[in-house]
């Protein structure tokens, strides 16, 4: 998603900016641009470019462009196509005003036709770009420049965080919030802007997060902050020991497959995280007694891959916790009727901590004073700010767009914690919790040893028969349905291969028909016998139509393995982690399938890692 770095200070910026951005690259984009304030004449100076940043690096690197006030952009085209021409900074008519800016002006095409029947000439098609010509117009018709800017930000719909460099005023910048994340890194005069702080790590630990729907004045050496009614704002920098380790692949050939094999790690690691926090854990929740006494209902929100994570983790708490749970779209779950609960716990389940449509449900939810526990991977993220508590995962950074690692971190993040609830409530002993918790490790075993067992099979016989498909269907029952689901999401995303994902009862319902020796079908196992049985009968359907058929079966399901063309044969675990132990190769089997197509794995065409952008 788009990033934006800026700075105003007491050093020349180009170093630090191209830095910031490279830090932030993981987020996906696809182009980048540089713009500053010359050093001595103060005019603006500016270079574009399409594709990746170490493009725009050769491009102004030996150029003498650098300046003590300056800003950086990559962008991820929301409106637009890739170019030059779309690429930020975007300016005004008189290259005065440059803006770079992450987020949707919604009412970008209305103000687009007024201020070109007012005579503005626009060079991109972006929505950005208005900014710029906006401000140009409320300067003339405004006394003070803090007057055009309160009607600025209160003409612009939409969800935004912007930054703002003005050749008429070369000491001072304009960061704007609204919805979407920005930060001001405070220095010994200077300062340091960016959408995420990790762009300004180890420059300084004293970060002020701007509150939503409230812009500031910043010169090198003060803040003035405000609301969008232009009343002053008094808010206090935090103090945020954030590091910035250069995260190598070591001796792996991608982020993801290097994430792929840390998911053990993630896994115990996630899991002793948990363990220590001991008695601690119900302040991290914000939880009380007497709320989990009353717990009668669990929401749970996210998107993606953390949406899959939460329908999986449905079944641990309705079996576990016993108490009724309900799994939302969050994209979906804001334009729901919503009927708020005060005995309901909602959980919003998210990666990155970022995500535009995940947080936007949470600030509902938590506006209509229901209790929303983030569950996240970032400490420092928004969400986590943001909700009335807490649950970290600790997979470690994860730097592959398609998300390996936090899958399973989240899943054992949510049957950590519902199995926490229940010994509350006590359903369960402490022998019972401390069972729950070796069932995890045993399962990371599982999981890292299945891919070593077929790691050969596949390089060197699999990926490459099955990167011929053009097609896909995935199918399971119960739990592992929405396990289907996230094995079609990894598939596609990054082998761009089209995958199909289906509850297996449902093919006969209709998609039967889309069955021929061209579409293979990846069938997912359960450990429960009932529904085994169920997804037997299935399995046999696809081959009397002649299917060619994947199969992940449990070592004793003997008929399933004799029935499939294909089988992964995965050790047995406790029956709710099933999908857990079947990750590490599912994810495994789409990648290699991806690497013989050629894909850029780590950064598949057209994805973000971090959607701050509804
Ligand atoms: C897929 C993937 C996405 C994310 C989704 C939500 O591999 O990574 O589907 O899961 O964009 O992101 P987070 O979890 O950061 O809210």
């Amino acid at each position: 998603m788009c990033s934006v770095v800026g700075y105003i200070g007491k050093s020349l910026c180009k170093g630090f900016i191209l830095e910031g951005l490279k830090r932030l690259e993981y987020r996906g984009y696809d182009s980048a641009g540089f713009a500053c304030l010359d050093s001595e004449s103060k005019r603006l100076l500016y270079a574009k470019s399409e594709g990746k940043i170490d493009v725009l690096y050769q491009k102004i690197s030996s150029q003498a462009l650098d300046g003590y006030i300056g800003m950086g952009h990559t962008r991820w085209s929301t409106h637009g196509v890739p170019s030059i021409e779309n690429a930020h900074p975007q300016f005004d008519c008189q290259k005065n005003i440059s803006i770079v800016h992450n987020g949707i002006i919604e009412n970008h095409t209305e103000l687009k036709n007024i201020l070109e029947s007012s005579g503005h000439t626009f060079h991109s098609d972006t929505d950005t770009e208005i900014i710029a010509h906006l401000l140009e117009n409320l300067l003339l018709s405004h006394q003070t420049f803090k007057a055009a800017l309160i009607d600025l930000v209160n003409k612009l719909e939409g969800a935004y965080a912007f930054i703002c460099m003005i050749q008429n005023f070369p000491n001072e910048m304009v960061v704007v919030r609204k919805r979407s994340p920005i930060c001001i890194g405070i220095g010994d005069n200077e300062m340091f802007i960016a959408s995420d702080l990790l762009a300004f790590a180890n420059k300084t630990n004293k970060v002020l997060f701007l509150p939503d729907e409230s812009f500031t004045i910043i010169k090198k050496d003060s803040i003035q902050l405000y609301d969008f009614s232009g009343k002053p704002l008094i808010v206090e920098a935090q103090e945020i020991n954030a590091y910035w380790q250069n995260i190598e692949k070591n001796d792996h050939e991608s982020f993801m497959i290097k994430e792929i094999y840390e998911q053990k790690n993630a896994i115990s690691k996630t899991v002793n995280f948990y363990k220590d926090l001991s008695t601690t854990i119900w302040d991290n929740l914000g939880l009380s007694p007497e709320f989990i006494k009353n717990l009668n209902n669990i929401n749970i929100f996210g998107c993606g891959t953390s949406w899959h994570a939460a329908k999986i983790a449905q079944f641990f708490f309705e079996k576990i916790c016993l108490i009724p749970t309900n799994i939302h779209l969050a994209s979906e779950f804001r334009y729901m009727p919503f009927f708020p609960d005060k005995n309901s716990l909602y959980l919003s389940v998210s990666q990155s901590g970022e995500t535009a449509d995940t947080l936007e449900a949470l600030r509902m939810v938590t506006s209509l004073n229901c209790h929303v526990i983030t569950i996240t991977n970032i400490a420092s993220s928004t969400m986590v700010r943001e909700a009335n508590g807490f649950l970290l995962t600790q997979a470690g950074p994860e730097i592959a767009v398609a998300s390996t690692k936090s899958f399973s971190a989240q899943l054992t993040a949510l049957y950590w914690l519902s199995n926490r609830l229940a010994f509350e409530k006590n359903i369960i002993n402490l022998n019972q919790m401390h069972v729950a918790e070796s069932d995890l490790l045993i399962c990371a075993e599982a999981l890292e040893n299945t891919i070593e067992n077929y790691k050969l099979l596949i390089i060197n016989e699999l990926a490459k028969k099955y990167s011929l498909y053009r097609k896909f269907i995935f199918i399971g029952r119960n739990i592992s349905y929405p396990f289907a689901m996230e094995a079609a999401l990894k598939l596609k995303e990054i082998s761009y291969i089209f995958a199909q994902s289906y509850p297996a009862g449902e093919l006969k319902h209709g998609s039967i028909a889309l069955i021929d020796e061209n579409t293979p079908i990846v069938i997912f196992s359960v450990l429960d016998d009932i529904i085994y049985q169920k997804l037997l009968s299935n399995a046999h359907e696809i081959k009397a139509r002649k299917g060619h058929l994947i199969a992940f079966a449990f070592e004793h399901q003997k008929e399933l393995i004799n029935l499939a063309d294909q089988t992964f044969i995965i050790p047995k675990v406790n029956p709710l982690l099933a999908p857990l132990a079947m990750t590490g190769l599912m994810q495994f089997f789409a990648y290699q399938i991806a690497k013989t197509l050629g894909r850029n794995i780590d950064q598949p065409r057209n994805l973000a890692k971090s959607v701050t952008v509804e």
